[in-house]
């Protein structure tokens, strides 16, 4: 059988970079995989191992289902985006979602969080079907996201930045909060210890009052999860949260991620290119190509179906 070697194997690289090399947000592409097992194991992250044995347990026992997407299908005029998907998400696990360039990832999550609409198909969160969702409802309902390019306020510090995350908790008006008076300044008190905890938590006290456009790529993602940690959510969508970083930077940004899931028990959906990353932190993955599902099961299935290994070899044996 063709065996696929999954630790950097994605087509990402070749069709994001220019002539130089940089990637379009800036950073460097890593010359090889990034997560090389022992270089995990050096970093205390041992992900392999600890993480799997824990979360792979939820995904067995079959944790709840708290999302079910049933036959979505999308399209942009001619361009059809997704075709007749379905898969679910459990409630504690890490669900990666991956496929080659232009497979329908983004438009995936923009369906989760309520900016695409699809024309057919069901959405079922929490047991409650969703018709026409504005994305402000899927931040109330307990969903934040990251972006596949960096959405932040670049003159604005970090600290300003991840405070944008907690404009969904706000209760008192804005008058009050313009005269700074009793219940808003309570309330504002309490915002600012919620973003100070993500800041300790992301480890990045050290910038917290450096506007976002002067720090390097790496770090601007971070704080991007910072924001979309400040909202406080049950269900986290990250849109290629390590795309562009460097070794380093990705084994800090993947054990901040099973931090996130094992410490408040956050549901992750997360799209990566990185397979050795994807193989290793995900409880199951599901695959898309050219907007159809073709693979849906732990790395390990997923890794051996005959349809994803295709897709990703891009020939057929
Ligand atoms: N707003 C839009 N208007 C028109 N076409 C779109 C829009 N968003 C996505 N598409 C098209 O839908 C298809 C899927 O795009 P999508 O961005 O979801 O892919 P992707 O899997 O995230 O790719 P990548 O790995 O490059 O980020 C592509 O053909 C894309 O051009
Ligand atoms: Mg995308």
């Amino acid at each position: 059988m063709t065996q696929v070697a999954w630790q950097g194997t994605d087509r990402m690289p070749a069709a994001r970079t220019d002539a130089s090399g940089a990637m379009p947000g800036g950073g460097a592409i890593a010359p090889v995989g990034p997560m090389a097992p022992d270089t995990r194991a050096d970093l205390g992250l041992q992900t392999g191992t600890r993480h799997s044995q824990q979360t792979h347990e939820h995904a067995r026992t079959g944790g709840e289902v708290i999302l079910d997407l049933q036959n979505i299908s999308l399209s942009f005029g001619g361009v059809k985006a997704l075709t007749d998907i379905s898969f679910n998400v459990c409630e504690h696990e890490i669900r990666a979602i991956i496929g080659p360039n232009g497979a329908g990832k983004s438009s995936m999550l923009n369906v989760i969080n309520g900016v695409y609409h699809p024309q057919q198909g069901r959405i079922v969160f929490r047991g409650e079907e969703r018709r026409q969702m504005h994305p402000t409802a899927a931040a109330r309902q307990g969903i934040a996201r990251t972006f596949q390019n960096i959405a932040l306020f670049k003159g604005m510090t970090v600290l300003d930045n991840i405070m944008t995350g907690r404009n969904t908790q706000f209760r008192t008006s804005f008058l009050a909060h313009a005269l700074w008076w009793g219940p808003a300044r309570n309330e504002e008190m309490r915002h600012r210890q919620k973003v100070e905890e993500v800041i300790d938590f992301l480890e990045i006290q050290s910038i917290r009052k450096t506007p976002v456009g002067r720090l390097p790529y790496g770090l601007q993602k971070r704080v991007e999860l910072a924001r979309a940690l400040a909202a406080e959510p049950s269900m986290l969508l990250l849109d290629e949260p390590m795309a562009g970083m460097n070794v380093e930077e990705k084994q800090d940004m993947c054990r901040f991620i099973l931090d996130v899931n094992r410490q408040f028990g956050t549901t992750i959906v997360l799209i990566e290119h990185d397979m050795g990353v994807v193989m290793d932190i995900s409880d199951r993955v599901v695959v898309l190509d050219y907007g159809k599902k073709i693979g849906d099961g732990t790395p390990e299935e997923v890794k051996a179906n005959p349809d994803v290994i295709k897709a990703y070899l891009g020939t057929s044996h």
